[in-house]
């Protein structure tokens, strides 16, 4: 049986990855089966020192293989994941269907302007959709979702404050387009939301000595300050997941839950640090009684869109994902 990979590749990478890394790279086996691989050197040796967030990224790009076949009427018939390295095997086989999933794929984006409000049908869609995933604990009261905001705000300072993982963000933020990988990967400033001036700012901000010279007189917390977009989401969701289960099915997990809010009419904005920093992720399971044998994966800021939005989705090219 034969496919077109490179498809397959292009449709699956639209998966989200930690800071839009894309790390999975797919190949025909000997065999006949399916690879997926981490391209090893874009693991953030900072960021994801245990590759966990790289291993999600996969599962992610993994689930979007199995929906890619299903567009093209084939059906993952065994997918095995490869022990402890970043891998995944899959056999395909005729007789697949779509999965209305599917329809979202082009939608779904991570979105960082502020959200509009949402209509009272959304809330309650997402209220039901919440109560029937025991991996999603919704966070409607606007309280609530204020105390997420503060611990959000006071965590991401801690982490632009550690020197290596600021620059090992900056690495992957690609400000303008005389970055050679404008465009194809990382963080642009469109998907971060930021004009060219506030993409300049930023660029500024996080390099040195203007971060310590700026963080000693108070002005690096208001200037990364995501509050007040924050605020303009209909609610948070935390995600969680066993403690004990491998990355790769958390991350495809993850990618399905994201799907189905886009197919609500909400979309995503995480806040990973809240899951990274092991003192804020305990607060947050006492405080929200996450179940004791699950691990909180991320905490998203979820709303719709405001009408028009275009989200800027950076890929690499097919030639780069196929490998072999
Ligand atoms: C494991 C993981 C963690 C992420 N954490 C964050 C985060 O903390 N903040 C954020 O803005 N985006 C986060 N993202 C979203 C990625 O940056 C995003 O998926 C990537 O830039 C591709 O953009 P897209 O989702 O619009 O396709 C995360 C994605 C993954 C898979």
């Amino acid at each position: 049986m034969t496919i077109d990979i490179a498809h397959i590749a292009t449709t699956a990478n639209l998966a989200p990855s930690v800071h839009n890394t894309q790390p999975t790279r797919w190949s025909l086996g000997e065999d006949g089966a399916l690879w997926l691989t981490a391209d090893l050197a874009r693991q953030l040796s900072v960021g994801d020192v245990a590759g966990r967030d790289l291993r999600v990224s996969l599962g992610a790009a993994l689930e979007g293989t199995v929906l890619a076949l299903g567009q093209q009427g084939l059906c993952a018939r065994a997918v095995e994941l490869q022990g402890e390295t970043p891998a995944a095997r899959l056999e395909f086989g005729g007789g697949g269907v779509a999965d209305p999933l599917c329809s979202q794929v082009n939608r779904r984006c991570t979105w960082r302007r502020g959200f509009v409000a949402a209509r009272t049908d959304q809330t309650q869609a997402l209220d039901s959709w919440s109560g029937q995933h025991s991996d999603i604990t919704l966070v409607a009261d606007r309280d609530e979702i204020e105390a997420i905001s503060t611990l959000n705000e006071r965590t991401s300072l801690a982490f632009y404050r550690n020197a290596r993982y600021r620059h090992e963000l900056l690495s992957w933020m690609r400000l303008g387009p005389s970055d050679p990988n404008y465009g194809v990967d990382g963080l642009s400033a469109p998907a971060l939301g930021l004009s060219r001036i506030e993409a300049f700012g930023a660029g500024l901000v996080l390099s040195d000595p203007a971060f310590s010279i700026l963080d000693t007189v108070g002005l690096v917390a208001p200037l990364i300050s995501e509050a007040s977009r924050t605020r303009s989401a209909a609610a948070v969701l935390l995600f969680h997941r066993p403690e004990d289960e491998n990355p790769i099915d958390t991350g495809r997990a993850l990618y399905r839950r994201l799907l189905e809010l886009s197919a609500l009419g909400f979309q995503a904005w995480p806040m990973s640090v809240l899951a990274d920093d092991p003192q804020t992720a305990a607060e947050l399971t006492g405080r929200y009684g996450l179940p004791e044998q699950d691990r909180l994966i991320t905490a998203w800021r979820v709303g719709p869109l405001p009408s028009g939005a275009i989200a800027k989705r950076e890929r690499l090219p097919a030639g780069m994902l196929v490998a072999g």
